[in-house]
């Protein structure tokens, strides 16, 4: 039978597909060569860089939830300059695109980081995480559309890179900030991050996290990050990297046919490291067996209108 063709379109960049994997799952460099090849996937997207080494949030920081897993990490990583360093020249060796995860607690902070990977050769878009619940000022920037179009129009001036924005399902707003995400400039968004949640040792009386609270993650937020995808979509012509739950070929399938350009798989890594490469070949087999020469056909193929009726009940 014919390949599939799989390639994805995101402006000026070109996917060989739409698999990726979401921040902070997926190690911090070559955790996962040993299960997969990299250059498989359509796109490498980086754990969270600060500007500033950061130890991360105290133990214990994860816990297990009947469908998820809660963290309060607290975007431990080592700092920009020892991702320049010590990371990109492994990154640059392997033929996908390398996706650029940065956080900072202001301004300035995001625009110092996006102006030394503006440098960079060998990274192809940055991704703005102004959305992690873990961290003091994590939620600040998608709290209110003002904040987020400020801290996004200050990339937007500073790189050449196109970027994603990273949004949360905890703005209340959350519209209100995708729709000034994107007058700011972002060139797609990232949909969702993790939603607070917590959990409690009853032997002990005490939260299973030290930090309290931390992001619930995995299949329990599959249906809200769809929905959003959804909403997003009715709204604004604007690509999405999709993430929420995404642990199989059926899952990623959902998100495809609701319009996202881009899967990204995140907890089903912890549970299944060779998730990834699994989803691939399903999308693979789906396209085949519905007859799709093109991912974008299958792309925004949800067919709103006719749900009702599908479901009707046959007379009689
Ligand atoms: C252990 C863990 C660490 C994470 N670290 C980051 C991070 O550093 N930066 C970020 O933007 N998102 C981070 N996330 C959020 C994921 O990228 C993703 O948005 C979220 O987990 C939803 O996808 P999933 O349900 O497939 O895991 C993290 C998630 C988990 C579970």
């Amino acid at each position: 039978m014919a390949k599939v063709d799989l390639t994805t379109k995101i402006g000026t960049l070109i996917f060989k597909n739409p698999v990726t994997v979401a921040s902070g799952t997926f190690g911090s460099k070559d955790e996962y060569a040993r299960y997969l090849n990299y250059e498989r996937l359509g796109a490498i997207v980086t754990k969270t860089v600060t500007p500033k080494p950061r130890k991360g949030n105290q133990m214990p920081r994860i816990f297990e939830t009947p469908s998820g897993m809660l963290n309060s990490i607290g975007l431990q990583n080592k700092g920009i300059d020892d991702f320049i360093e010590n990371k990109i020249p492994y990154f640059k060796k392997i033929k996908t695109h390398l996706i650029v995860n940065i956080a900072g607690e202001s301004i300035e902070d995001f625009v110092a980081l996006a102006k030394k990977l503006d440098r960079e050769k060998s990274v192809s878009a940055l991704e703005l995480n102004i959305s992690c619940p873990n961290v003091k000022k994590g939620l600040e920037f998608c709290a209110k559309p003002e904040l987020t179009y400020e801290v996004v129009k200050a990339v937007k001036d500073t790189t050449k890179l196109p970027f994603f924005t990273k949004l949360s399902p905890e703005a209340h707003d959350f519209l209100g900030v995708a729709e000034a995400a994107i007058k700011a400039g972002s060139d797609a968004l990232s949909l969702i991050n993790t939603i607070r949640g917590m959990a409690v040792d009853v032997e002990k009386c005490r939260p299973q996290l030290a930090n309290v609270f931390g992001g619930l993650s995995g299949p329990a937020i599959r249906p809200i990050a769809l929905r959003y995808l959804h909403e997003v979509k009715c709204e604004f012509d604007i690509p999405v990297m999709a993430m929420g739950g995404i642990m199989t070929a059926q899952d990623a399938l959902e998100f495809l046919i609701a319009g996202a350009h881009l899967i990204a798989v995140g907890t089903a890594n912890f549970v299944n490291p060779k998730a990834t490469m699994e989803i691939l070949g399903g999308i693979e087999g789906y396209m085949k067996r519905k007859g799709y020469a093109s991912v974008n056909e299958v792309r925004g193929s949800l067919r709103i209108k006719e749900a009702s009726e599908d479901r009707s009940v046959p007379a009689g």
